[in-house]
């Protein structure tokens, strides 16, 4: 049996590693307008501690990597890491996850350090609707970060739309046809209340159902497919036709724990078994360890929860157990 196999029997080969809680944008699903609280410099993993958890974790049967934020790009020497970890025996996928606001200057670094993948957050394809959401920043950098990215030849490029009713519901067709004329993967995510849960949320939660009924309102065909590479839980389809591709990641209305494959390790230094729940474990004092490390894992496996509520606790279900207090962008994801 795997070592990294839970009390459900699932199987944990993949691990996001949160490089920083900063972010240059403040979009409106996953940080408020005057941030929050940031870690300080110190309380950070290093590269060297960050790569020293990985080794263990590999050691144990995690084969790819999500280097996620905050927005991991303005963390100084990222490709520095990349380096590190892409040498890691048995490390054969390493992946970013980033708002594409720096990608166009890091981009070509990157994919020489050894990352092999990019996903890229592209909410809207309207500049005034890109300040409403993000901010800060501004689309076209994004869009010369995507450029970039298909020229040094990351693939697949994967592009992640969080649907937010009332407010970019009106692009789903543009993104529906964005995908059909280019390589790209678009990705419709559901607004998930993660950390600043409140019974608000429903205002702006879109299931992603619209998503299929807006293709075919549109001509386009879509049929499922399982060939794009990927560790995530996103539902794939191919269009008729078409270049790209598209995918559906929807934690609410069809809940994908049951095919859980991952742990998280924030950028403070704790392993998180499950992105909703509060639970964590701190790696601070394993450091320098390869057993305390190991025993770090097996006790993530013991205390992984078969699924999260988002949806039935803000519901007013079962609240003995406690959700994160963490927001989106202090566990990147
Ligand atoms: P691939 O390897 O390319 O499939 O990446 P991914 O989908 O795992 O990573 P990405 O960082 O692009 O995440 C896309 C969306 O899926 C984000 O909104 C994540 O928050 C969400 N997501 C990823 N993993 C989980 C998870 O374990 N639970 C929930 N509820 N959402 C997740
Ligand atoms: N709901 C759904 N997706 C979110 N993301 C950030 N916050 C949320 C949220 N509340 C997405 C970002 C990024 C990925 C890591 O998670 O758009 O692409
Ligand atoms: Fe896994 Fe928790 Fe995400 Fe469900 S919510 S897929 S159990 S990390």
């Amino acid at each position: 049996m795997a070592a990294l196999t839970d009390r459900f029997g699932r199987v944990h080969d993949y691990l996001r590693i949160s490089v920083t809680d900063r972010c240059n944008l403040r979009c409106l699903y996953c940080m408020p307008e005057e941030g929050v609280k940031f870690e300080p410099a110190e309380n950070l993993l290093s590269y060297d501690q960050i790569t020293e958890v990985v080794r263990a974790g590999a050691k144990m049967g995690i084969t790819k990597l999500r280097i996620t934020g905050g927005e991991p790009l303005v963390r100084p020497g990222l490709a520095g890491l990349i380096g590190q970890l892409s040498s890691i025996p048995g490390i054969r996928d390493i992946s970013l996850t980033t708002n594409g606001v720096l990608l166009a200057d890091q981009a070509e670094a990157l994919r020489a350090a050894g990352l092999n993948r990019v996903n890229i957050s592209l909410d809207t394809l309207d500049p005034a609707r890109f300040k409403f959401i993000a901010r800060r920043g501004d689309l076209q950098r994004v869009m010369q970060g995507i450029e970039m990215a298909v020229k040094v030849g990351f693939a697949p490029i994967k592009l992640n739309c969080v649907l937010l009713k009332g407010v970019n519901e009106d692009e789903i067709a543009s993104f529906l046809r964005m995908a059909a004329e280019q390589p790209l993967h678009v990705r419709f995510i559901e607004y998930m209340p993660i950390g600043h849960a409140d019974d608000n949320w429903r205002n702006h939660y879109l299931p992603l159902s619209r998503v299929l009924e807006i293709a075919s309102d549109i001509g386009l065909e879509a049929e499922p497919i399982s060939d794009v590479l990927g560790n995530g839980p996103s539902e794939d389809y191919r269009i008729a036709g078409g270049k790209g591709t598209f995918g559906l990641i929807h934690p609410i209305s069809d809940q994908f724990c049951k095919r859980c494959n991952r742990l998280r390790l924030t950028a403070d230094g704790n392993i998180k078994p499950c992105l909703y729940w509060v639970d964590e474990l701190n790696v601070k004092p394993a450091l320098g360890n390869p057993d305390e490390l190991e025993k770090l894992y097996m006790r993530a496996m013991d205390i992984k929860p078969l699924n999260h509520e988002m949806a039935e606790k803000l519901a007013g279900g079962d609240q003995s157990h406690e959700p994160t207090a963490r927001r989106m962008s202090q566990i990147g994801g």
